[in-house]
């Protein structure tokens, strides 16, 4: 990498940097990554999240444990598996470890924590087998574990729980990791699995998951873990990530970039949208200047934004701007301007892509203000609004106030839609909410 691509590396992941500070992760590494060769390269990974400020639940699996291996039924089994999870556990926090010499992090004291933090109970019968050792979880002690992330260490947590009367438990680290996930409220879910996506799909909805899964065509492990994120996820986990054990550096990827490497996973359009404020003004100029500097926006010097800020609607994923418009009024008329979406975010969620959530948003805030007409001016996107409900116009169509301002040298085509209506509010006639929407 040279140093212009450091340089711009490191400023597109610093977003991320602030936007998973303070927040609360919850990891889950089976036997198989557990096992892996690139455990090391995880464990760094793991490590420089905690460094940047996450806070970090880790629950790990071990050999015998994982979906699709036999059942730990007996109490031979039972501590046949009890002996593969010491085996993982001194593995973790040997990495975790100070003074690893090739560790990027061997200068930062990370402490890994357990203790009885999931109380357990026995599965039962299942499909006519007594699962006798096989447990799940039956109580998260949530309040505790959050005690121990304020003290600064990450949470080790094995699979295995204990029922009150003392007896141990071995777990499913995929439903542990959600249950724990669950309990905690906490803001993702990380699984990692041999899969480096679901399928090829870098993003999901759950609904879209769920008819994945029904047609049951994963592996064991990857069927098992994608229903504990199922799980997760229709139980409030807001995002939640599948991503490979085998690749360096996926969570880095995964969590510090736009595109990813894994599937994310959430629940519907995670994209939020709202109106800016002055403070929004650096990042709409990040986000519209290289569409400027390429002719496809009409430059906006900087004290113009500043002046025209609380025009804008953004887009934006855990505080990170990632597209933006600004709704102009003309009379009956609104201008549908600086429409602009992240390249990195040019893909679809549920369904949709990102200029269009923002275009519907705009349609339905203008509306709802009785605007009855939308129209934008565009050099290179007239297509892009044929497609989404728009007929080309003449400049004389324009309301007269916009024709006044129309730049013949740039020549923008006028592209016009008529709005549909919606609800307005009682008593109010329509310009009176549009200057309050808008104005
Ligand atoms: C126009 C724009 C907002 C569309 O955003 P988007 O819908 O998130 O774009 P995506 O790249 O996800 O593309 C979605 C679809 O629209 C098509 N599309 C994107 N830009 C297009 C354009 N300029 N003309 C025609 N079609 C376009 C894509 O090919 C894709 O089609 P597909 O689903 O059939 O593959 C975005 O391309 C952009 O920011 N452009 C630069 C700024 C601009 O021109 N703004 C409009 C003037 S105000």
């Amino acid at each position: 990498m040279d140093s212009a691509d450091f340089v711009s590396w490191f400023r597109d992941s610093t977003p991320y940097i602030s936007a998973h500070r303070g927040k609360t992760f919850v990891v889950m590494l089976g036997a198989d990554a557990v096992a892996s060769a690139n455990l090391v390269n995880m464990a760094h990974d793991l490590a420089l999240l905690h460094v940047l400020g996450a806070r970090l639940v880790i629950a790990h699996g071990a050999e015998g444990l994982d979906a699709g291996a036999a059942p730990a039924a007996g109490d031979g089994e039972f501590d046949a598996v009890a002996a593969t999870v010491g085996v993982a556990r001194n593995r973790l926090e040997a990495l975790f470890s100070t003074g690893i010499p090739t560790s990027p992090l061997r200068g930062s004291r990370i402490t890994l924590a357990g203790g009885n933090f999931v109380t357990a109970k026995p599965v039962g019968v299942i499909d006519g087998v007594e699962r006798g050792r096989r447990g799940e979880p039956r109580r998260i002690h949530a309040d505790e574990l959050r005690r121990l992330l304020m003290t600064g260490a990450i949470a080790l947590l094995p699979p295995i729980g204990h029922s009150p009367s003392g007896q141990a438990y071995a777990l499913a680290p995929e439903t542990l990791a959600a249950e724990v996930a669950l309990a905690l409220r906490a803001d993702k879910l990380v699984v990692y699995d041999a899969a480096e996506r679901v399928g090829t799909a870098s993003e999901l909805t759950l609904a879209e998951l769920e008819r994945a899964l029904e047609q049951g065509r994963f592996p064991a492990p990857t069927q098992a873990r994608l229903e504990a994120i199922l799980h997760a996820g229709r139980g409030g986990v807001p995002r939640c990530h599948l991503i490979s054990h085998a690749a360096d550096g996926a969570l880095l990827q995964e969590l510090f970039t736009a595109e990813g490497v894994g599937t994310q996973i959430a629940e519907g359009d995670y994209r939020a949208m709202r109106s800016a404020t002055a403070g929004d003004v650096a990042a709409i100029v990040e986000l519209i200047r290289p569409l400027e500097d390429a002719g496809l926006l009409v430059r906006r010097p900087r004290d113009r934004l500043e002046a025209e800020v609380e025009r804008f609607f953004l887009a934006e994923i855990d505080g990170i701007v990632i597209g933006c418009c600004a709704l102009y009024p003309h009379g009956d008329a609104v201008e549908l301007a600086c429409l602009a979406t992240h390249p990195s975010h040019r893909f679809r969620v549920g369904g949709k892509s990102l200029g269009e959530r923002i275009l519907f948003h705009a349609e339905e805030q203008a509306a709802r203000a009785g605007f009855t007409r939308m129209f934008a001016l565009t050099t290179r996107a007239a297509d892009w609004f044929a497609d989404h409900g728009f007929s080309p116009a003449a400049v004389e169509a324009l309301p007269a106030s916009r024709q006044a301002l129309y730049n013949f040298q740039r020549n923008s085509k006028a592209m016009l839609k008529e709005l549909a209506d919606a609800p307005r509010r009682d008593g109010e006639p329509p310009r009176q909410a549009a200057e309050e929407v808008l104005e």
